[in-house]
C-alpha cells in the first residue's frame, strides 16, 4: 500500500525526480546507486568518515543553540512518500550538514557528563564490516565461524573475570553443551538475563511442578512454599535492577535498597542484618539474588565484593556483579585489585559500549557455572534445535548484530596495555580533578573518586559557614540555594554549548533524608586532559559570576 501526500502534489517539480522501479533497486542491492564502479563506494564512505571527522573536531559539547522546540517543530512530516525522496549522496550530506551540528558531540574533551565518549576511529570500521556482512548470530546457519568467533570472545573476558585454569577453558570454549555467557543488547539486558537465569534456578522443576519458565510466578512459589521473592543491592543500584525485576514477575519493590557506608559502599553490616530481617521475618521470603555493583552509575564506586561473596556463600544466595561499568578496569595492573572478589560472582554484567569504548550498543553477561544457562534455553524447530551452537538457545534476543567480531578485533588492536593506558588515565585524571575541586573555594568535592566518577557542587565562601551549621532548617535553607543554583549553572553551562557535566541528586548525610544536587563528571575520554578539567571549572565559575551571583546573596 502506498501513502500519497495532498500537501506534496505541488507544481514544483524536482529537478531530476528520483523513481521506485525494478532497475533502481536491482543497482541498490547489486552495487552503489549511480555507478558501476566501486569508486562511487568508496566515495560515500569517504563523505561519511571525513564529513563526520569534520564535525567531530569543530564542535565541542552541545551544539548550537537550536532549542528542542525548534527542532521538533522542523521534524512533523509524518508520511512516507511513494517514490525515493532522496540519493544516498544527498543522505549523507543532509546528515552531515543538518543532522550531525544538532547532535551531541560526545567524542568532545569537554563533555565529561556521561557513561558515553569518544570512541577510537576503528570502531567506526569495525562497525561497517559487521552491518557489510550482516551475520545474524541467532543461529548458525546465518553466522558459521562467526558464532563460533564469538564463543572465542566470550571465553577470553570469562577468563579475564573468573581467571580459571587453561584446560577449563579448553574444554569449554568451543563446547557445544556449555555456555559461559551471552552478548546482549546493554547493561539493563545483561542484569535481566542473569536474574532470569538466577530465578529459573531457583525455581527449578520437580515433582508436580515444571519450573517457572513454564508454570509460571505463582505456581512456583506454590511449588516451592514462597510468599515473595526480593534482590538486594545497594541503594545507588543502575535502575535497571528495578526494571528486570518487574519484567521477571518479581515486582519491582522487591529490589531492597542496602545503605552505605560513608565511602558509597554498600554497607556489609547492614546487608547481614537485612538478610537475617528477611529470614526470621513471618513472610516465606527468598532471597534470589545480592548484587554487588562495581562502578555505581553516579558515584563510580565498588561494593566489598570479597565480603558480599562470603556473605552469599554462607546463605546459598546467588551473588551477581553489575560491573557494566567498572569490568575492563581488570586490564589494569595498578587498579584492577578495587574489583578483587568479582571471581566469586555467580553471574556478572559488562558492558561493551562503556569501557570498552566500542559503539552502541553492546552489552555482555557471564556466569561462573558453564551449565547454568541451560534453565533459559529455547529451542525452535527450524533454528535452535537440540545440541546445535546456535547462539539463539540461550540468549534473550533473537537475531541479533555480530558485536563479538568488533569486541574481538579491538582487543587484538588494542591489547590489554592499551585498555589498561585508558583505564589508569581516567583514574588518575580523576584524582587530580577531585584535587583541583577540593582546592578551590568556590567548589566543594562531594564523592571522591575510586575509579573516574566523581560528584561535586559550587558552593561558594558565602554558603560556606552555613553549610557547616548544627541547626537543620539553616542546613536545609543553604542547600535549597545552592541545589536551584547547581541546577543552573548546570543548564547554563550546557545551553552555552562549549562544555557538559550532568547532574544528578544525592544523599550525602546518611540521617538526612534529604538529597543534595550534585554535578557529574565521568572521565574515560583520553583527550580530557586536567587541563581542560581546570577549563570547564573556570568556565563554571564565570558562569556563577556573570549570571547566578546576583540571585542569591548570603542571608547575613
Ligand atoms: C552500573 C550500571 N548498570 C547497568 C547499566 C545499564 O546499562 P545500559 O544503559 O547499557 O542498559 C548502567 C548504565 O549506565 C550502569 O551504570
Amino acid at each position: 500500500m502506498s501513502h500519497h501526500s495532498n500537501a506534496n502534489t505541488s507544481s514544483k517539480k524536482p529537478e531530476s525526480e528520483l523513481i521506485a522501479d525494478w532497475a533502481h533497486l536491482l543497482k541498490v542491492f547489486l552495487r552503489p546507486e549511480d555507478s558501476e564502479s566501486h569508486g562511487t563506494l568508496v566515495k560515500y564512505m569517504e563523505q561519511i568518515l571525513f564529513g563526520l571527522h569534520d564535525f567531530l573536531r569543530k564542535h565541542v559539547g552541545i551544539t548550537e543553540a537550536k532549542s528542542l522546540k525548534e527542532l521538533s517543530e522542523r521534524f512533523t512530516d509524518t508520511i512516507i512518500k511513494e517514490n525515493p525522496e532522496k540519493k544516498l549522496a544527498d543522505v549523507i550530506t543532509c546528515v552531515i550538514d543538518e543532522i550531525a551540528p544538532q547532535a551531541v558531540n560526545v567524542a568532545s574533551p569537554y563533555f565529561v557528563g556521561h557513561m558515553t565518549s569518544a570512541i577510537p576511529f576503528f570502531m567506526v570500521h569495525l562497525k561497517t564490516i559487521v552491518a557489510a556482512l550482516n551475520q545474524n548470530v541467532v543461529k548458525l546457519e546465518t553466522s558459521k565461524v562467526v558464532s563460533i568467533i564469538e564463543k572465542q570472545v566470550i571465553a577470553k573476558i570469562h577468563r579475564m573475570i573468573y581467571e580459571n585454569s587453561e584446560s577449563f577453558y579448553q574444554t569449554h570454549v568451543q563446547n557445544t553443551e556449555t555456555t559461559l555467557g551471552a552478548f546482549v543488547e546493554g547493561g539493563t539486558s545483561a542484569n535481566l538475563t542473569a536474574f532470569w537465569v538466577a530465578r529459573n534456578a531457583r525455581f527449578a522443576p520437580k515433582e508436580g511442578f515444571d519450573g517457572v519458565e513454564i508454570d509460571g510466578m505463582a505456581a512456583a512459589y506454590k511449588a516451592y512454599g514462597v510468599d515473595r521473592s526480593v534482590i538486594l543491592a545497594s541503594r545507588l543500584g543502575h535502575y535497571s535492577l528495578r526494571k528486570a525485576a518487574g519484567i521477571l514477575g518479581i515486582g519491582n519493590k522487591n529490589i531492597i535498597p542496602i545503605d552505605t557506608d560513608a565511602n558509597n559502599k554498600l554497607d556489609v553490616h547492614a546487608l547481614r542484618q537485612k538478610i537475617h530481617e528477611i529470614e526470621s521475618g513471618p513472610e516465606k521470603t527468598c532471597i534470589l539474588a545480592v548484587v554487588g555493583i562495581a562502578g555505581a552509575t553516579e558515584t563510580g564506586t565498588i561494593d566489598p565484593l570479597e565480603e558480599m561473596a562470603e556473605i552469599c556463600r554462607e546463605h546459598g544466595i546467588h551473588f551477581h556483579v553489575d560491573a557494566a561499568w567498572g569490568g575492563p578496569t581488570l586490564f589494569s595492573n595498578s587498579y584492577g585489585h578495587l574489583l578483587n572478589g568479582i571471581k566469586r560472582a555467580d553471574s556478572v554484567t559488562i558492558d561493551g559500549h562503556k569501557q570498552f569504548y566500542m559503539p552502541m550498543s553492546c552489552g555482555m553477561v557471564y556466569f561462573k557455572n558453564p551449565v547454568i544457562m541451560d534453565v533459559i534455553a529455547y529451542y525452535a524447530h527450524y533454528v535452535n534445535r537440540r545440541g546445535s551452537v546456535d547462539l539463539g538457545i540461550k540468549s534473550l534476543s533473537g537475531s541479533r548484530e555480530a558485536n563479538s567480531l568488533i569486541l574481538d578485533s579491538a582487543l587484538k588492536i588494542m591489547g590489554t596495555k592499551g585498555y589498561e593506558l585508558l583505564i589508569d588515565h581516567g583514574i588518575e585524571t580523576a584524582a587530580a580533578f577531585a584535587e583541583e575541586i577540593s582546592q578551590r573555594e568556590n567548589f566543594q568535592l562531594i564523592t571522591s573518586p575510586e575509579l573516574n566518577i566523581l560528584t561535586y557542587r559550587l558552593c561558594p565562601p558565602e554558603f560556606h559557614q552555613r553549610i557547616e551549621s548544627r541547626d537543620p532548617q539553616t542546613l536545609q535553607a543553604a542547600n535549597e540555594e545552592l541545589n536551584s543554583l547547581n541546577r543552573n549553572l548546570q543548564r547554563l553551562q550546557r545551553e552555552a554549548g562549549w562544555s557538559f557535566v550532568s547532574r544528578t541528586t544525592l544523599k550525602i548525610n546518611q540521617n538526612d533524608p534529604n538529597c543534595i544536587v550534585v554535578l557529574r563528571a565521568v572521565i574515560m575520554n583520553p583527550i580530557s586532559t586536567i587541563k581542560i578539567l581546570k577549563d570547564i571549572l573556570d568556565e563554571q565559575e564565570e558562569i556563577y559570576r556573570h549570571q547566578l551571583a546576583h540571585k542569591f546573596s548570603s542571608p547575613d
